[in-house]
């Protein structure tokens, strides 16, 4: 999506590892999954904002955390390896792509005993309750999925019934003029470009189809790597519906923006307003009673 990764520069090296020659990347050899994670997700630095934001707000630690829309659950993956009590259910309807979590990430990030505190459920997260969790993540907008009011009401009440007491509901959220025009982003990403395309929106039922594309060094394109069909949620609507389900002190992390370049830098704090933003994004926040 529009987040741009935030990895921080790989150590210096005197000497390059030999290393075997790796073919280069074409549409043909890629993995759309693995294009995905590293043009999109980072799910190591997310892993360690959201247990540090927890800790820091409730005054406990993040054990149980909860992946709405888990996908390839490797956000699950990084939180069960930061510390040995930490634990991970991840929620994803989609077989494959959960399968492809299981073979890659799972196999590759986690040891035996830390696989054991990882649960992958291939269920509609409207239907899950349990195990409860400290902390349920709906990120990367994957809610949008819903299309009614009355739909994502049933979204965020389940969260809410999922929760322990104390826990918290993280949803991101984004906005802004930018994202109702037709615009194609493009960023490098070593050997090979990743493309946001926003090609539809509709101001009636604020409907919006998003499509993400990748681009290779000899020139072949995998087209519909992955296409949205999404409503387009409001923070308004967001903070309402948290409040109806009974969530207490709801609100809003905005994204700040790095003078230099423009665009969001990373650092998410508490605000009453937002600003008047071509394109944002946040994070809507809310603790169960
Ligand atoms: C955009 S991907 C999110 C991947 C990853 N979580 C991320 O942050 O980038 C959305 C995922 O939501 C899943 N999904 C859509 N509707 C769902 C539902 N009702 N219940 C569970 N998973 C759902 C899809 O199968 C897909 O893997």
């Amino acid at each position: 999506m529009t987040k741009r990764r935030r990895r921080p520069p790989a150590p210096k090296r005197t000497k390059k590892p030999k290393q075997p020659k790796k073919p280069p990347l074409t549409a043909r050899t890629a993995d759309r999954h693995v294009l995905y994670q590293r043009a999109v997700q980072s799910p190591e630095v997310d892993a360690a904002f959201y247990a540090r934001f927890f800790q820091r707000t409730t005054g406990r630690p993040l054990r149980v955390m909860r992946e709405d829309f888990c996908g390839t659950a490797v956000l699950s993956c990084h939180h069960v390896r930061r510390h040995r009590e930490n634990r991970a259910i991840g929620v994803d309807l989609h077989w494959p792509t959960l399968a492809w979590g299981r073979i890659h990430n799972v196999k590759d990030l986690l040891d035996e005993e830390q696989r054991k505190r990882l649960l992958l459920l291939q269920e509609n997260v409207l239907d899950v309750r349990s195990p409860k969790a400290d902390a349920i993540l709906a990120l990367n907008f994957s809610y949008s999925v819903f299309k009614t009011r009355r739909d994502l009401a049933a979204y965020v009440q389940n969260a809410h019934r999922s929760l322990k007491p104390g826990g918290v509901l993280f949803m991101d959220a984004w906005g802004g003029p930018d994202v109702q025009k037709h615009v194609v982003d493009r960023a490098r990403h070593g050997d090979f470009t990743y493309l946001w395309e926003q090609r539809r929106y509709d101001p009636i039922s604020h409907e919006i189809e998003c499509a993400i594309h990748f681009e290779f060094r000899d020139g072949t394109k995998m087209r519909d790597a992955f296409v949205y069909e999404w409503r387009l949620w409001t923070l308004a609507e967001l903070r309402e519906l948290y409040e109806e389900a009974g969530f207490r002190d709801v609100h809003v992390l905005w994204e700040g923006t790095d003078s230099k370049t423009g665009r969001g830098n990373g650092v998410f704090r508490r605000k009453e307003r937002g600003d008047m933003d071509e394109a944002w994004i946040a994070i809507v926040v809310g603790t169960k009673e």
